[in-house]
């Protein structure tokens, strides 16, 4: 995959972003990379990052500044200019509201207004109700025109039974598939 306008909309799963910065890097090799961050993700300090920290982080790996608003969010839709959206990480909070068409955070207007040119959406999951609340909404998602998924497979099912987690070293090869309207297979992949 060369050559791509790619944005990273990275939502609140705050324990995965160290997953997510090895998969910036390798795309931006080729890549054109547009960070987008949801509110939480711009406004949340954690004990696994800190807000600044991350968004000085993103803008040096990405090289370029992360979008942060919905007004900076909506040309996306207008200039076309995006070839893909891979959400990642995307909470369940996310999924939820892309599955019901909430546009209340930068990366729900991203990926709004990119579906809007016909264009692919890639999801990587993380979120501890994937089995729970959310599981109707990735069915949903996983029907629906221009949405593809990284493959995932239950985290801890011993302590966690509900959570999913995508598997950030596929993200690449699912990004170059959704790019030609495929979703990469197994999407369910083996529990460790
Ligand atoms: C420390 C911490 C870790 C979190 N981890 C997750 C997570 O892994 N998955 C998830 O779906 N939500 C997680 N959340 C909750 C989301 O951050 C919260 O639902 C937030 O509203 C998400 O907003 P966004 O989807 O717009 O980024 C976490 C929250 C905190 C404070």
């Amino acid at each position: 995959m060369t050559n791509k306008n790619i944005g990273i909309a990275i939502t609140g799963s705050f324990c995965t972003f160290k997953k997510l910065l090895p998969v910036i890097k390798e795309l931006k090799e080729h890549n054109n990379i547009v960070p987008i961050f949801s509110y939480a993700v711009t406004n949340t300090d954690t004990r696994f990052y800190k807000a600044q920290q991350f968004y000085d982080d993103i803008k040096e790996l990405a090289g370029n500044a992360p979008i942060t608003t919905i007004v900076d969010a909506e040309p996306i839709g207008p200039q076309s200019k995006l070839d893909l959206i891979i959400v990642a990480p995307c909470t369940g909070n996310t999924l939820a509201k892309l599955t019901g068409a909430i546009t209340d955070t930068p990366v729900l207007m991203a990926v709004k207004a990119h579906l809007r040119n016909d264009k692919p959406v890639l999801i990587a999951i993380s979120t501890n109700d994937g089995l729970l609340s959310n599981a109707g909404n990735i069915g949903q998602l996983i029907g629906r025109k221009n949405f593809f998924f990284v493959p995932f497979s239950q985290d801890n099912y011993i302590d966690k039974k509900f959570s999913l987690v995508a598997d950030f070293g596929k993200v690449a090869k699912a990004a170059e598939l959704a790019l030609e309207g495929v979703q990469m297979q197994p999407v369910l992949t083996t529990v460790e």
